[in-house]
């Protein structure tokens, strides 16, 4: 690419409006991040972590894994953490990843052949349409949980090839949440494949935090389901349980597995510390139900229409400027007309914080 095209197509996104840049760090309110339950910014946390990471680390590389699971970068402290996630969500297996963007794209782009067929949500992240991009199979979208839809994509393709549905349990854009039980039975009747993305319900939401797919008690329906520890688990990296099989591909044909350095003991060390912490955050889990009640939201994430990706700028700002922290979410990250103010909710937030954003986005109507 020469320097001018790479010029045009960035002077093309700012006559747009929706040039990215890096954010400035302000002390803002945060209704932006999505640390749920304040474990990101947890002293008592981080203090368990270097105490856990201290522990082992003579044992242990203590700063890098050196290499990808399959050579070097294997550990019984990973495998062990692995058997335990598994056995706490109720899988046969799990498998780290070094974060969900990976998790999605090495699970998609290895599970599928030729004829193999995707079916997804509309609205499911970017790292499931770029590991669907990867993937030799045939993708095909449906409407934003609509279920007629999909009942219309799963009547004319399953009889063409292996299907898979990939869905997420709560969506990022808007807090929506899906119809998991109708959607796992539909993908029963057709005999498909079901893949959920539960990254922004763990921690938040279910019994104990263990997400919606636990809430519904459908976990031994489904083929995959991908779990990030960077949101509410206050963390980084990812994991995806499911059957041995599963784990048994993942090794051999997850790319994004294979060809890359595994997660260092400090990173396996906080989530072993966050899966000590999190399920026992009920109260906090109450009260985010009790904000997201007061704030008229069915979940922690809420978004507000905006027209246009300049207004939505603009909102953002003025509300920055009043002392909250909340994003805009702009084309085309979500679709043109979807603009909108994206509220997060978190465990650490006060009524009286609420109610403050609450006037200020009242007066900005
Ligand atoms: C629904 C969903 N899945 C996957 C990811 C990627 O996770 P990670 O941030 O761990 O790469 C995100 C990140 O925002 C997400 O919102």
């Amino acid at each position: 690419m020469t320097t001018s095209l790479l010029e045009n197509q960035l002077l093309k996104r700012k006559r747009m409006g929706n040039l990215r840049t890096l954010p400035k760090q302000h002390p803002l309110i945060d209704f932006a991040s999505n640390d749920y339950l304040g474990l990101a910014r947890s002293s008592e946390m981080a203090d368990a972590v270097m105490w856990e990471w201290k522990k082992r680390s003579g044992h242990l590389n203590g700063l890098g894994s050196t290499g990808s699971r399959l050579l070097t970068g294997n550990a019984a402290y990973a495998q062990k953490l692995e058997e335990r996630l598994a056995a706490f969500h109720g899988f046969e297996t799990a498998t780290l990843f070094n974060c969900g963007y990976m998790a999605n794209i090495g699970l998609h782009s290895a599970i599928a052949s030729d004829d193999s067929i995707f079916i997804f949500d509309a609205h499911v992240h970017a790292s499931v349409r770029d590991g669907l991009r990867l993937s030799r199979a045939r993708s095909f979208p449906f409407r934003h949980n609509d279920l007629d839809h999909l009942h219309i994509r799963l009547k004319s393709l399953s009889a063409k090839g292996r299907c898979f549905i990939t869905i997420a349990s709560l969506y990022s854009t808007d807090g929506s949440q899906a119809p998991l039980r109708a959607i796992s039975d539909l993908a029963q009747q057709y005999g498909a494949l079901l893949i959920v993305d539960e990254a922004h319900a763990i921690g938040a939401l279910g019994p104990s935090g263990r997400g919606l797919v636990a809430e519904q008690r459908i976990n031994a329906k489904i083929f995959a389901l991908i779990v990030t520890f960077g949101k509410a688990l206050g963390t980084s990296g990812a994991m995806i349980l499911g059957s041995s099989l599963l784990q048994k591909t993942l090794h051999n044909f997850a790319r994004t597995y294979i060809y890359t350095t595994a997660l260092p003991l400090i990173n396996l060390a906080a989530i072993a510390c966050s899966y000590d912490r999190f399920p026992l955050m009920d109260h906090a889990r109450g009260h985010l139900r009790h904000l997201c009640a007061r704030f008229g939201s069915f979940s922690p994430i809420h978004a507000i229409p905006v027209k246009g990706n300049a207004a939505a700028k603009e909102k953002a700002f003025h509300l920055s400027q009043a002392g909250f922290d909340v994003s805009a979410l702009l084309s085309p990250t979500i679709r043109q007309g979807h603009e909108a103010l994206r509220v997060c909710l978190h465990a650490f937030n006060t009524d009286e914080q609420v109610s403050r954003l609450q006037n200020c986005l009242w007066r900005m109507r």
